[in-house]
């Protein structure tokens, strides 16, 4: 089930205990290009970057309770810190802040699907999904400019996070804009089984394209081919780093590239993980099996990107 968050979506679900809670999606998000410009002063690269959500993500569950409290589940949960350093609490404990007048509690539960340290923006959407769902949840009816700039605070995901459907990143890249809509593509995400820590690729940084070369998408990208020319010129800078420090990420490149119907591969984010967008979903399908089969300890994944119907804020169900 899927669809727009809304109040009602909260509605009591238990008649004995009168709790309120529900389901949300945390989208992966992909940068389709990432283009860095120069350290700032507060030593932030400047960048600009078109993000994109996957109708995959974590899955986070959201209920009231007297207290804050975090449990963690799914393929992914190991890797993440259970407690203060975990950017969901972080950004339900930052939410509560701004709203000192009220004592709040929930218990959220996240069930890590997205690789973690992969590009994929996991920790950032799982912020972004608890940020909207808990204003919901808490009634608090927090403004959209207050919701942006606790978001900013958690991450510079963090923003794309919130908006989750296509936007234009710039800035460090919490500058955020809804682009126009962007057909829904068929794609595979392939981690070849490794971590890499955001700061260390942009430290490792040497070539940059610089920020202004690239404008948000035009209105008339109706097909994957109006997607692929429009990305013609662009790149991901941060590949060429992450490579080198892992070049494991060369090989899921080359998988994808050798896969039919594969019509564009990159680097996400700061990586490791790579897209294909695939010409039909039978392609990206195949090719998902195939990859998978050839290298088992890497992760695969067959997903739909972009689109107007695949983000937030949608919600997965209401607890049972
Ligand atoms: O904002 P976030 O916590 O995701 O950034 C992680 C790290 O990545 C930063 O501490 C910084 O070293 C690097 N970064 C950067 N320029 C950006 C975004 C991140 O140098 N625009």
């Amino acid at each position: 089930m899927s669809g727009s968050l809304r109040e009602s979506d909260l509605e009591t679900v238990s008649e004995n205990a009168g709790r309120r809670g529900v389901f949300v999606l945390a989208p992966a998000k992909v940068n389709l290009f990432l283009h860095v410009g120069d350290k700032r002063p507060d030593n932030y690269h400047a960048l600009e970057s078109l993000a994109v959500f996957a109708e995959f993500g974590d899955r986070i569950g959201l209920e009231s309770a007297p207290e804050l409290s975090l449990t963690l589940s799914g393929p992914f949960a190991a890797q993440i810190p259970k407690g203060d350093g975990n950017l969901a609490l972080k950004a339900a404990r930052m939410l509560r802040a701004a709203h000192p007048e009220r004592a709040l509690g929930a218990a959220i539960s996240v069930e890590k699907n997205i690789p973690v340290a992969a590009g994929l923006g996991g920790g950032s959407s799982d912020a972004a999904a608890v940020l909207r769902a808990l204003n919901l949840l808490w009634r608090l009816d927090s403004s959209e400019s207050r919701l942006f700039e606790i978001a900013a605070s958690l991450g510079s995901d963090v923003p794309a996070c919130l908006l989750a459907r296509p936007c234009w990143m710039e800035g460090r890249g919490e500058r955020v804009k809804k682009t126009n809509t962007l057909p829904q593509i068929a794609a595979i995400l392939v981690n070849p089984g490794v971590m890499l820590p955001t700061a260390e690729v942009f430290a490792a940084l040497n070539a940059r394209t610089g920020v202004g070369t690239m404008h948000p998408p035009p209105a008339n990208i109706q097909s994957l081919w109006d997607l692929v020319a429009y990305l013609e010129d662009s790149a991901n800078d941060l590949e060429a780093p992450a490579c080198r420090m892992r070049p494991a990420i060369d090989e899921a490149l080359d998988a994808l590239n050798e896969e039919p119907g594969c019509v564009l591969s990159q680097m996400s984010g700061s990586g490791a993980t790579c897209f294909g967008l695939f010409d039909g979903r039978h392609f990206a399908l195949g090719a998902a099996e195939r990859i998978a089969h050839e290298h088992p300890h890497w992760w695969v994944r067959a997903t739909r990107i972009a689109g107007p119907d695949i983000g937030v804020p949608h919600w997965a169900g209401k607890l049972d």
